[in-house]
C-alpha cells in the first residue's frame, strides 16, 4: 500500500467522526475509494447540512468547496486537497459581468430572474441570490428553470449555454423565446454584447459558457456507434451539446447515468458520454455489461485532486487554512442555494 493510503486511513480511524471526505463522481478510483459519501453536485449539496463532522475534505473542483462553505453548520471547516481545482464552465462567468448583464437585461423594467448552474462561484451565486434567482444542478434543472420562469418575466440562465437549452427542450419552450447572449472579447476579456432590441421578446436568456470536457461528445460519434452496433442504448450527461442529447437514448446527472446502467439487463451495450473516470468505474462495477465511453474525455480539474494531496491536507488538517466565503457573498448566496434545496425537497 502506498505511504499516502496508509497515512489517510490511519487519520480517517483516528478522527473517527470529526473527519468526513465527500467525492464527486468524476474523482478518480483511488480517491474515491477513501471517501465516506460519493455523490453528483445535487447530493452532496444536500449532504452538507447534515454532517456532524468539523472537519469537510471535498474532494472535487472548487466550487463545490465554496457551495459547502456556504451552507455548512457554524464551526465546520470545508477543506480541499487543491485549491487549483477549478472548473473551466464555472471560471467562464464572473460576478461582474453578471451583474452587469442583469442590469442591462432589467433596465426595460422587466423582471429577470437569474438561475445559475451549481457550477459558478460563489460570488456569482451571490449576484443571483440579490437578484432573487436561484442555482440549479443537472438533476435538478428542469424544475428550477420552470421555479425561475414562474417568477418573472424571464430567466437569466448561466454559465452553461447547453444545459440550457437541453432543459428548454425538456420544457418545451420555444426556440424562438430564447437567446444565446453574443459574445467578443475586448482587451483579451471576454464581453458580451447584448442588444436590449434583440432580447427584449426572449423568455430565456442564455450565458454563453460551456464544459470543454462534455463539449467533445459529438454526433458523428453516436451515428457511428449505432451503424457499428444497432443494439447499443446511448446515454449522455446535459451539459453535452442539445444535438448529441437529442440522437442519444437518454440524458441526466452522472446518478441518473449510474442508475441508468444500474437498472439495466445483463447483457446490454452501452455508451456513455460523460467524464471518463465515471465510465471506467461503471465499467469495472458491471463485469456482465458492456459499458463503453462515447470518447474518451477526462476533466483535468477533477484529476487534479490525488491520494498524495488529499494525505499532504489530511495530515495537517487540524492547522490548514479552511475555504471561507466573505460574509457579504455568503449571504446572498447562501439564500440563493437554499431556494434551490426549499424547491426540491
Ligand atoms: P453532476 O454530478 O451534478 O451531474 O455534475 C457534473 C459536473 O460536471 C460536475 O462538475
Ligand atoms: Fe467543470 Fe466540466 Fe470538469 Fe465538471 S467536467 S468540473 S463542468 S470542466
Amino acid at each position: 500500500m502506498e505511504n499516502s493510503v496508509r497515512d489517510i486511513l490511519a487519520i480517517k480511524e483516528a478522527m473517527g467522526s470529526r473527519l468526513a471526505i465527500l467525492g464527486h463522481h468524476y474523482q478518480s478510483d483511488a480517491v474515491i475509494a477513501l471517501t465516506d459519501i460519493q455523490g453528483d453536485s445535487l447530493e452532496l449539496a444536500r449532504r452538507i447540512g447534515d454532517l456532524d463532522a468539523e472537519h469537510i475534505v471535498f474532494c472535487g473542483v472548487f466550487f463545490m468547496a465554496e457551495s459547502a462553505a456556504i451552507l455548512r453548520r457554524p464551526g465546520q471547516k470545508i477543506h480541499i486537497p487543491d485549491t487549483n481545482a477549478t472548473c473551466p464552465m464555472a471560471d467562464m462567468a464572473d460576478a461582474g459581468r453578471v451583474e452587469a448583464a442583469l442590469n442591462i437585461l432589467q433596465a426595460d423594467g422587466r423582471t429577470i430572474i437569474p438561475l445559475t448552474y451549481v457550477n459558478s462561484s460563489a460570488a456569482v451565486k451571490g449576484v443571483v441570490g440579490r437578484f432573487g434567482g436561484s442555482v440549479c444542478t443537472s438533476a435538478n434543472a428542469a424544475t428550477m428553470l420552470a421555479w425561475a420562469m414562474e417568477r418573472g418575466d424571464g430567466v437569466l440562465f448561466l454559465p452553461d449555454k447547453h444545459l440550457a437549452m437541453n432543459t428548454a427542450n425538456a420544457l418545451n419552450i420555444p426556440e424562438g423565446a430564447r437567446v444565446i447572449l453574443p459574445q467578443g472579447v475586448i482587451d483579451g476579456d471576454p464581453r458580451l454584447f447584448i442588444d436590449p432590441a434583440t432580447v427584449a421578446d426572449k423568455r430565456l436568456m442564455v450565458w454563453p459558457g460551456y464544459c470543454p470536457i462534455h463539449e467533445k461528445f459529438s454526433v458523428q460519434t453516436v451515428a457511428e456507434l449505432r451503424t457499428r452496433n444497432p443494439d447499443i442504448k446511448i446515454v449522455v450527461h446535459p451539459e453535452c451539446d442539445p444535438a448529441v442529447v437529442q440522437a442519444a437514448d437518454g440524458s441526466g446527472s452522472t446518478t441518473y447515468l449510474i442508475n441508468y446502467v444500474t437498472e439495466a439487463p445483463a447483457g446490454s451495450i452501452i455508451s456513455i458520454g460523460t467524464e471518463i473516470n465515471l465510465v471506467s468505474r461503471l465499467a469495472k462495477r458491471f463485469p456482465d455489461k458492456t459499458i463503453k465511453p462515447l470518447s474518451l474525455s477526462q476533466c483535468d480539474d477533477m484529476a487534479k485532486i490525488t491520494t498524495d494531496n488529499l494525505a499532504a491536507l489530511l495530515r495537517g488538517i487540524e492547522t490548514a487554512t479552511p475555504v471561507e466565503v466573505d460574509e457579504t457573498i455568503k449571504t446572498p448566496a447562501r439564500l440563493a442555494l437554499q431556494r434551490m434545496l426549499d424547491a426540491c425537497a
